[in-house]
């Protein structure tokens, strides 16, 4: 569960999130959808101590994250992986290489190849990133996350500025980790990958949450 009770954001200025209460079972895939601007990555930055609010209380895991110190935040990020925008991997290493960094040597047993094969990239790892497609990169940027053994993985519009193949390759990888009992909550403009995958939505709206609901309540609500 993430829950965020009267958040305050703001940036000089300007106001992101006012008043903003939420609470989202972090089950299924859950879509978090809003305008641009409207403090969608904000939410996700909160969620895991990456932006401390003004004002109000952040829970992750019945957890404090707003008072929680550096060393056990890092703990909390594990839980729950964040994938901000844009490119994750390193050109120079190849996918297995790239996966295998968030395997710590110390622990290392194979989990980098695990979490490869669970993303059904196997026959991708000795590639470097500028030798597969956008689709297959991001797929191997969730792979990553998945070497730490998450419950929940946080994603930063995953298939923002990819062709229709490639946004349908992460699509899929979205789908096969909830099959495999990961909880997902992707910030997205996607509407046709909402209608396929969400089970809930929330959507930021006037510097708060205007929905929070099933993704078929979402779909049919009159506005
Ligand atoms: N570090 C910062 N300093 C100043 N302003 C910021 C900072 N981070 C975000 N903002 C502003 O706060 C507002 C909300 O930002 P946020 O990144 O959460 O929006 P968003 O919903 O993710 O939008 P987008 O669709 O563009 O990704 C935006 O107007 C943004 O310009
Ligand atoms: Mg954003």
């Amino acid at each position: 569960m993430l829950s965020l009770k009267n958040i305050g954001k703001r940036f000089g200025e300007h106001q992101i999130l006012d008043g903003l209460s939420v609470e989202i079972p972090l089950t299924g895939i859950t879509f978090i959808v809003g305008a641009s601007g409207s403090g969608t990555s904000g939410l996700c930055r909160l969620a895991v101590g990456l932006l401390k609010p003004d004002a109000g209380e952040v829970s992750l895991f019945g957890e404090r994250v707003d008072l929680m110190p550096e060393r056990k935040l890092i703990e909390m990020r594990a839980r729950a992986p964040y994938l901000v925008q844009g490119p994750a991997l390193l050109d120079w290493l190849t996918l297995r290489e790239n996966v295998a960094l968030a395997d710590p040597p110390s622990k290392s047993d194979g989990r980098a190849d695990k979490a490869l094969e669970r993303l059904g990239l196997t026959e991708f790892s000795a590639r470097k990133p500028p030798e597969v497609g956008p689709g297959i990169r991001k797929r191997a940027a969730i792979a990553r996350a998945l070497v730490l053994e998450p419950e929940v993985l946080l994603l930063d519009e995953p298939t923002t500025g990819l062709d229709k193949e490639a946004a349908g390759q992460v699509n899929d990888a979205l789908a096969l980790v909830r099959e495999q009992g990961l909880g997902v909550a992707l910030v997205s403009h996607d509407y046709a990958a909402l209608r396929k995958l969400a089970d809930r939505v929330v959507q930021v709206k006037d510097k708060k949450v205007g929905f929070n609901g099933s993704a078929l309540d979402f779909l049919t609500a009159p506005h």
